[in-house]
């Protein structure tokens, strides 16, 4: 499978080429590498994280609605690649569900799921996190901050997906969460310092929303 992950990384440059939505090729690269490292703490299985990772966003829900169920792309390019039906299944199922959907996300089964799950979400915060978000609202028409519009910190898969809410909303309703849903012991340490980092963000922001400082 040594060659199957440099494939994969050719496969996803590909995909991920034209995106400007917070998923482009840099966020899988990063996750590949942060997977990584998560994996050789946990001794978890290299092979299946790495693949996991790098294939993790191709059928996306927003990006990609008609292969999302079936995680067709994923499938293909496993198959094509020779790699065995058993471990096609569990990657598959680590892509399933690592995602995040609000108040519906879940614990992935294996320690393998759970270092990529921990890895993605790492990538969602920070100071990279923030950049991302502000990415995706340019991306998604929503505007910076309004603060007439209150965050909905209780939200299912449905909402979390078709909610417009702000972008500073963002932060309250998914970012600030992530810290505490980490599953491995490093993955909760730079979560830590990286939502340090975001909260002194939001208090710099705020503190200058009122143009008086
Ligand atoms: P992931 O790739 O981690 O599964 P998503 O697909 O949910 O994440 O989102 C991709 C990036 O866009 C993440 O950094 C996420 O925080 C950000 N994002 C998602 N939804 C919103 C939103 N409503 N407002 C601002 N940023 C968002
Ligand atoms: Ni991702």
């Amino acid at each position: 499978m040594e060659n199957t992950v440099e494939k994969a990384l050719e496969y996803v440059k590909k995909v991920f080429e034209n995106d400007y939505s917070g998923h482009d090729f840099f966020h899988i690269l990063r996750v590949y590498k942060m997977a990584t490292n998560i994996a050789i703490k946990e001794k978890a299985d290299l092979k299946i994280v790495q693949l996991a990772a790098l294939l993790h966003d191709v059928d996306d829900i927003k990006l990609s609605p008609e292969t999302h169920t079936n995680k067709d792309k994923a499938r293909n390019f496993l198959t094509i690649n020779n790699v065995s039906e058993t471990n096609i299944e569990t990657i598959c199922q680590i892509i399933d569900e690592i995602s995040y959907r609000g108040n519906d996300s879940v614990v992935p089964k294996t320690l393998e799921g759970k270092c990529v799950q921990d890895a993605d979400r790492l990538d969602a915060i920070g100071a990279i996190g923030i950049a991302r978000a502000f990415a995706y609202g340019g991306n998604h028409n929503r505007v910076i901050y309004d603060p007439d519009i209150t965050p909905n910190l209780n939200m299912g898969s449905e909402e979390y997906i078709k909610g417009k809410s702000t972008t500073i909303n963002h932060f309250y309703e998914k970012l600030f969460k992530l810290k505490d849903l980490m599953n491995t012991d490093i993955a909760k340490i730079i979560a830590q310092q990286r939502e340090n980092y975001m909260k002194d963000y939001i208090n710099e922001f705020m503190n200058e929303w009122d143009g008086i400082r």
